[in-house]
């Protein structure tokens, strides 16, 4: 059996797990914050140092560094020899219960297309977190200017403070509310070239018979509603330059009903349905209006179960869920929408889910 190559901060979470030395020291580490190695199924093909960013700080570059010497000086702790799972590749199981190995895939890494935003002005809602983030960043180093919209104050103050050197505005605002819709649309300018309407928020997976107004209300309020009155904001400036794109935020659970509950399902169809309407009636006039579906992606966005039926339904779909991806892959098919890449897309609902959507 050859040697393992030396584990460093850049190999992946997997190729940590699977090592004779390594996998026992993370589990280890894992087991100390009352954890263990399920928890980092979804991201196992990222390098181990992208953890820092995405644990928010609880894991630290400090922690990469300590694992790093302690696989590097052999230090498996004691009892742990065992508990390893045997290396290999990655593997697929058949419906006979045969393994067939899957080769590992490299890992994806984000590669900014310098200026392919210059001189436009793009407004991102839901800029503070998640897919909306990291939409904004990509537009601000791609040279954009940004009109970054959100909710949460805070949120935009820490992504105004990461991109100091770059075009951005923010705006703290609900966008279900008129006069927050105003003044993005008033800190924007006369000309608006991208929308991507990206805030937006889950149910608690309730079936129809069990879901409670104020749930449906919440999230068409901020899914459907949102996305509608933003949207209707900028088609004057849109209209006036013969120019524009627009991205909407759809899920997977705008292609079928087995994904989430009855008000999110409804609302990201909804989604689909302003899309549509939208690119047909102004595709003449020069604008596109596409979406995409994420698939499952590491953000703050918070699910819950309120409803044993719902949670046992939702589960069968999850049983063929991908990978995670990072906001960041999410950020790569928006931007390619909203920018003149796009140029001859218009109506689309663009799954991004890893091929989810055809499992
Ligand atoms: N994360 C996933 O797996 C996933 C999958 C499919 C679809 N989506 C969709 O992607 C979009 C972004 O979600 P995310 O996962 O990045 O979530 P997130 O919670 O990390 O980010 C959403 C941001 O929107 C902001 N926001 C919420 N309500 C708002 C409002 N009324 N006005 C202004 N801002 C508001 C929040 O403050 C937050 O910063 C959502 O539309 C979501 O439905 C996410």
């Amino acid at each position: 059996m050859s040697t393992p190559a030396p584990l460093t901060g850049d190999s992946s979470i997997k190729t940590w797990l699977e090592h004779p030395v390594g996998g026992p020291i993370l589990r280890e580490m894992l087991a100390q914050s009352g954890q263990d190695a399920d928890v980092l199924k979804p991201v196992h093909r990222l390098a181990l140092k992208r953890l820092i960013k995405l644990s928010k700080g609880q894991f630290s570059q400090d922690a990469v560094d300590a694992l790093v010497a302690r696989a590097a000086a052999g230090d498996v702790p004691a009892g742990a020899a065992d508990a390893a799972p045997e290396a290999g590749a990655a593997s697929v199981t058949t419906d006979t219960e045969e393994v067939v190995p899957v080769a590992e895939a490299p890992e994806w890494v984000e590669k900014v297309t310098g200026g392919r935003f210059a001189g436009q002005t793009i407004i991102v809602t839901g800029a503070g977190s998640g897919i909306g983030r990291a939409t904004a960043s990509r537009v601000a180093r791609e040279g954009g200017r940004v009109i970054a919209v959100d909710i949460s104050q805070e949120r935009l103050d820490e992504f105004a403070a990461d991109h100091a050197g770059a075009d951005v505005v923010v705006v703290s605002g609900d966008i279900t509310d008129d006069a927050a819709i105003a003044a993005i649309v008033e800190a924007a300018g006369d000309r608006i070239d991208g929308l991507a309407n990206i805030a937006g928020i889950m149910d608690d997976m309730t079936p129809i018979g069990e879901v409670t107004d104020a749930v449906w209300d919440r999230v068409f309020r901020i899914n459907v509603t949102g996305t509608m009155k933003l949207t209707r904001a900028v088609i004057p400036a849109m209209l006036a330059q013969a120019k524009g794109s627009i991205v909407n935020t759809a899920s997977e659970a705008a292609l079928r009903g087995s994904a989430a509950g009855v008000a999110y399902t409804a609302s990201k169809h909804a989604v689909a349905g302003i899309t549509k309407s939208s690119a047909f009636m102004y595709g003449p006039s020069g604008i596109r209006v596409n979406a995409v579906a994420p698939g499952p992606t590491i953000t703050n966005i918070e699910a819950s179960f309120g409803s044993p039926l719902g949670a046992s339904r939702v589960q069968l779909a999850m049983t063929l869920l991908p990978d995670a991806a990072e906001a960041e892959a999410l950020a790569a098919s928006i931007t390619f929408l909203l920018s003149d890449d796009g140029v001859n897309v218009n109506g689309v609902i663009l799954p991004s889910d890893g091929g989810w959507s055809v499992a």
